[in-house]
């Protein structure tokens, strides 16, 4: 008799493994476990087994019941929940989902660094249009038509709303210098980060679509002096405090005197070397005293204002910072460099 209990346990747990759908979990309990299902029979039938094996058998006949009622139970906490496959029970012992948590790109952390630095020493933030006009880019900064950086080559430009006027996208944010100024009178202590574009060919060391950030500065007896202290500050909070830097003469048409600023090459701490093309330095950003021309267009009296400005390249100033070999890896989107930073 208690062989026969053992085959339905069998059938019990075979029927187990197919029930998938709500429909079969149903079934089941009919069959089973109903008023008239197959185990209450077996229990009615308790009457007429042989007294001397009642005991056992009863006792195997409720172990059945109690395997066919957890069998129903838990199959109903599965298929209510919707899952019908895999393991039956949960595994506490697994180890848990792990999620890949996002982090800022390299740009927008140097972005917020720079600004923050900048931001200590009383400078404010403005971000200026990247769709400009010619006369913001290059006319009110005392760039004339017939300068080389005004040639199709280096300028996308693009049809805008007013058909008599060119529009482009910006080679650089100095007209935000004019933006700035036109609606403010001085003092002025601000920065301009965002985009730039030029038609550059690229390769390991341009783009054509790259960072910077302007500085400008004005106000009475502002000094070429102070120009320089700021650079210098900024170059070490952002470099540290041991980096080397130097300015050179340079010409750009709405700074005079003009400058460029070195910092000396990471790679091989100003020996010389390719990526500094054996000069050991490398050169980040132009800079000079606001030229009295451009005063004029923004109707700042140049007798009485002066003024510093300075331009930085980001990406550049970044492959310097963590001595990162291409251009190109900023945009490239591969996890495996954007994680170490
Ligand atoms: N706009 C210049 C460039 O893109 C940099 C610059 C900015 C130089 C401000 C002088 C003053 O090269």
């Amino acid at each position: 008799m208690i062989d026969n209990l053992e085959k339905f346990k069998k059938e019990i747990e075979e029927k187990a493994s197919q029930i998938t759908s709500p429909e079969a979990l149903e079934e089941f309990r009919l069959y089973y476990l109903s008023r008239k299902g197959l185990l209450n029979d077996l229990f009615e039938n308790l009457k007429n087994i042989d007294k001397s094996i009642k005991g056992s058998y009863g006792k195997a006949l409720n172990d059945l019941k109690n395997f066919a009622i957890e069998i129903f139970e838990v199959k109903s906490k599965y298929i209510s929940k919707g899952k019908t496959k895999g393991s039956m029970i949960d595994d506490y012992t697994l180890p848990g989902k792990t999620f890949n948590t996002g982090s800022k790109h390299l740009l927008t952390q140097a972005l917020e660094d720079i600004t923050k630095i900048f931001e200590r020493i009383g400078f404010k933030v403005y971000e200026g249009p990247e769709i400009e006009d010619e006369y913001h880019n290059f006319d009110a900064l005392n760039t004339p038509d017939y300068h080389p950086s005004r040639d199709m080559q280096d300028t996308f430009y693009i049809s805008g709303k007013d058909k008599d006027k060119k529009y482009l996208l910006r080679t650089h944010t100095s007209p935000g210098q004019i933006r700035v100024m036109e609606n403010q009178q001085p003092p002025v202590r601000v920065i301009v980060p965002g985009k730039s574009y030029r038609n550059e060919a690229i390769s390991s060391r341009s783009l054509s679509m790259f960072h910077q950030v302007e500085g400008l500065y004005v106000d009475k007896n502002v000094t070429f002096r102070e120009l320089k202290g700021t650079l210098d500050f900024f170059a070490k909070e952002f470099f540290g405090k041991d980096i080397k830097t130097r300015l050179r003469p340079s010409f750009f048409p709405f700074t005079e005197p003009s400058g460029e600023m070195d910092v000396e090459c990471f790679l091989c701490k100003s020996k010389g070397c390719r990526i500094c093309k054996y000069t050991g330095w490398l050169e980040i950003l132009g800079c000079g005293m606001v030229d009295p021309d451009v005063f004029k267009f923004v109707n700042y009296d140049p007798e009485v204002y002066s003024g510093f400005a300075f331009g930085m390249g980001i990406e550049r100033t970044l492959l310097i910072r963590h001595g990162i070999p291409d251009i190109r890896m900023f945009y490239e989107n591969d996890v495996r460099f954007l994680k170490q930073f």
